[in-house]
């Protein structure tokens, strides 16, 4: 599969398939985007909880590309509740779409929503998500705390791929990142949600003398790898 940063927490899986998969699509409003988001093309959205820096375009993309939305429960009616396509998960349940693999996780973090006229909704609470795909294993952490059970998450099956936030204040900062490495045993860690604002500037090659060679990828924004 190809895998994209798209900046903050959005990162987007090009399956060997054609299947286009965009996780936390924050694109307008966010200065280090490279997307536009009319633009989007996605068969499938995951959202890991419902912060407007992650549901971000989700509704303008589902209307315009007809995406099933994978999310929380109460993620994914509150988008059914607008007629989009939406499938509802909850932390520990795996799902196969067909086309991937997808299993929600624990993580440490609210999940309001702040909806256009200030109103604010609760929707449940915040997860992690892992998708397997291609004989590839890819984790996004969403916003979390380092929690000791991230090595439930290493352990189920080997991590090709762990994203995880490092922006300190509102998630792990780098260092606690570095801990989660360590629980998760990732062949690869991409950080993400950093330097998108002020308040969560960081940088990354700080984690680098704390990770085994090789793990620590920093990732550009819309620069796509091959994995
Ligand atoms: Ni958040
Ligand atoms: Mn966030």
């Amino acid at each position: 599969m190809k895998v994209t940063w798209h900046g903050h927490a959005c990162v987007s899986l090009y399956l060997n398939d054609g299947t286009r998969i965009i996780i936390d699509p924050f694109i307008t409003g966010n200065p280090t985007s490279d997307l536009v988001a009319k633009d989007v093309q996605a068969d499938y959205i995951l959202i890991t909880h419902a912060h407007n820096d992650h549901i971000g375009d989700a509704e303008l993309i589902a209307r315009n590309t007809e995406a099933l939305i994978i999310s929380t429960v109460e993620i994914a009616d509150y988008f059914a509740k607008k007629g989009l396509n939406t499938h509802g998960m909850q932390p520990g349940g795996a799902f196969n779409t067909g086309r991937f693999w997808i299993k929600l996780t624990p993580a440490i973090h609210g999940s309001s929503y702040t909806e256009q006229d200030g109103n604010i909704v609760q929707l449940g609470i915040a997860t992690g998500i892992i998708v397997k795909a291609d004989g590839k294993c890819i984790y996004h952490a969403g916003d979390t705390a380092v929690f000791s059970d991230m090595r439930l998450i290493g352990e189920a099956g080997r991590l090709d791929y762990a994203f995880l936030p490092i922006g300190d204040n509102y998630t792990m900062g780098p260092r606690d990142a570095c801990k989660a490495s360590s629980f998760l045993q990732p062949r690869h860690l991409v950080p993400i949600h950093y330097n998108t604002f002020e308040l969560i500037e960081q940088d990354p090659e700080t984690m680098r003398p704390f990770l085994p060679k090789g793990v620590l990828v920093v990732l550009d924004v819309g620069v796509e790898i091959t994995i």
